[in-house]
C-alpha cells in the first residue's frame, strides 16, 4: 500500500449479500471499488452483530485491493493477532472501546497491519491529537456505529480539524456512514480521502448485475473529486 490523498471508495460489505461476500467483493472491486471495508460488531460496543476472524479469512482470497477491517468491538484487544492471522491489510479500533487506546495501536501496530484509530460522533478530534504518529488513518464516523443505511451526521468541522493537526503526516482521514454523492463533497473538501459507501453503493446492483455497483462507486467518486480545491465545480 502506498500513500496517497486521492480519493478512494471502500464500500462496506454491511450493505452486500451475507450470502455471497465472495462475489460481492470480486464484485464491486470489477466496478472500480479502491477498498473494500468489512464491518466487525459484537453486539456489545454496538447494538449489531456482523461477524468475525473466521469470516475475515474466508474473504481474504476475494478481495484483490485493500482489505479494510473496523472493529466495532470492545474489548479490541484479544482480538487483534486474530484479525491480522485473517489477512487485514487495516485494522481500525474505536477510541471509545477502551481506556488504553495508544496500547492498542501499538498492539495493532506490532502485527504488521496498517493502524486505523475511529471516532465515534460525539468523541471529539483531541482523541486524536496524541497517537498521530501511531496512526495511518482516521475514521470519522459519521453516523453512530452499528448499521448500515442510517442518516448522514455532519462531521467536516471534526475533519478539518484532524486534517490540520495530521499536517505532513501519511494518514489517511477515512469517512463512514451515509455517504452518497450528496454528502461526500464537503467532506471531501474538508480533507476526507477514503470514502465508505455500503447501501448507497450495494442498493443499486448485485454480484451477478454489477453495472449499479460501478455506477455508484463513480457518482460519489465524481462528487467528491469535483469538490476538492483547485476543481471546476
Ligand atoms: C456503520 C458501519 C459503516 C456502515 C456504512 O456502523 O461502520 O461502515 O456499513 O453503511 P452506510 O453507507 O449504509 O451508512
Ligand atoms: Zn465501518
Amino acid at each position: 500500500m502506498t500513500f496517497d490523498r486521492s480519493i478512494k471508495i471502500a464500500p462496506s460489505i454491511l450493505a452486500a449479500d451475507f450470502a455471497d461476500f465472495g462475489a460481492e467483493c470480486r464484485a464491486v472491486e470489477a466496478e472500480g471499488a479502491d477498498w473494500v471495508h468489512v464491518d466487525v460488531m459484537d453486539g456489545h460496543f454496538v447494538p449489531n452483530l456482523t461477524f468475525g476472524p473466521q469470516m475475515v479469512a474466508a474473504l481474504r482470497p476475494h478481495v484483490c485491493t485493500v482489505m479494510d477491517v473496523h472493529l466495532m468491538i470492545a474489548p479490541v484487544d484479544p482480538y487483534i493477532e486474530a484479525f491480522a492471522r485473517a489477512g487485514a491489510d487495516i485494522i481500525t479500533a474505536h477510541a471509545e472501546a477502551g481506556p488504553h487506546t495508544h496500547r492498542t495501536l501499538q498492539a495493532i501496530r506490532a502485527t504488521g497491519c496498517k493502524v486505523g484509530l475511529a471516532l465515534n460522533p460525539a468523541t471529539g478530534a483531541e482523541a486524536a491529537e496524541h497517537l498521530l504518529d501511531l496512526v495511518d488513518l482516521i475514521c470519522v464516523m459519521t453516523v453512530n456505529p452499528g448499521f448500515g443505511g442510517q442518516g448522514f451526521i455532519d462531521m467536516s468541522d471534526k475533519v478539518r480539524r484532524l486534517r490540520a493537526m495530521i499536517g505532513d503526516r501519511p494518514v489517511h482521514i477515512q469517512i463512514d456512514g451515509g455517504i452518497t454523492p450528496q454528502t461526500a463533497p464537503a467532506m471531501a473538501r474538508a480533507g476526507a480521502d477514503v470514502l465508505v459507501a455500503g447501501s448507497s453503493v450495494f442498493k443499486g446492483g448485485s454480484a451477478a448485475e454489477p453495472a449499479g455497483y460501478g455506477a455508484a462507486i463513480r457518482a460519489i467518486r465524481n462528487a467528491a473529486e469535483t469538490a476538492l480545491p483547485g476543481r471546476i465545480a
